[in-house]
């Protein structure tokens, strides 16, 4: 009888399409808290409170000083060997989408290149007046909240709940995920939409889903296979 490992390989292995859906949970090993499940917090924060464009409006220092402690925090990990195995299907030759909720940048810093970011990224910051983005690495920041050369507020350039996700990306990930052979599901609760949406998508278009979590999700009735176990230790035995 082949055990759910031997058969997730198998279904990794013989896929010619695959696509990956991460969260926060892939990044566990690495040192960053999610923000969900055990050990999830960030600094005693619900995202819901802080990650919206209410919060920042109200008090944009506070809400920087939340994305200031995540970016020195972020800024010391290190892709793990889940990250890492992930990089290694996309320069295996499948057809390979990544597509992650994630704004850390440890994906692309694991050596994957075409990353689908769903809900922005961290080291990108946006001009609340003009729109300018562009890309800021410092830690820390000198000044909270940062500013635009046109003298308006920088905020991050990620997505806050009740912001619309960038149409482009999302469009990209559901045509992925609806001609993916197989959806890896990795390290996320799947409580938050529409990124959450993109399993039910990959299973109506006949995907088989792996789940590869810690604990038992919402995601985990529609999984074909559940690997309950960290991504840094599960991954690498799904890829050769
Ligand atoms: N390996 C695999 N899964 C893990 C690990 C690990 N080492 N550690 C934790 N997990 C799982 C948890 O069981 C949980 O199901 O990762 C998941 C993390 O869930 P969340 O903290 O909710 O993160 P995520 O699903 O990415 O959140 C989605 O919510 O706050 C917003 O925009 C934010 O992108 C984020 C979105």
């Amino acid at each position: 009888m082949e055990d759910e490992r031997e058969l997730a390989r198998r279904w990794v292995k013989e896929a010619k399409s695959i696509a990956a859906l991460t969260g926060a949970g892939i990044s566990a090993e690495s040192g960053v808290p999610t923000f969900r499940g055990e050990g999830g917090l960030w600094r005693n924060f619900r995202p819901e409170d802080l990650a919206t464009p209410e919060a920042f409006a109200t008090n944009p220092v506070l809400v920087w000083e939340w994305y200031q402690w995540r970016r020195e925090l972020i800024g010391k990990a290190e892709p793990n060997t889940g990250h890492k195995a992930l990089a290694r299907l996309e320069a295996s030759g499948k057809e390979f989408t990544l597509v992650t909720q994630n704004v850390d940048g440890l994906h692309e810093r694991a050596g994957n290149h075409r990353v689908r970011k769903l809900h922005g990224d961290l080291w990108r910051l946006r001009c609340t007046s003009c729109g300018a983005e562009w890309p800021d690495r410092r830690v820390p920041l000198a000044k909270l909240p940062p500013h635009c050369q046109c003298g308006g507020v920088a905020r991050p350039a990620v997505v806050w709940f009740g912001e619309p996700l960038p149409m482009e990306v999302l469009r990209a990930s559901a045509d992925a995920a609806e001609e993916a052979e197989v959806l890896l599901v990795v390290g996320t609760s799947a409580v938050v939409y529409p990124a959450a949406s993109l399993i039910p998508v990959a299973k109506r278009g006949g995907a088989k889903i792996i789940e590869i979590n810690t604990e038992e999700t919402p995601a985990s009735g529609v999984a074909d296979c559940r690997l309950r176990g960290a991504a840094g230790e599960v991954l690498p035995g799904l890829v050769t």
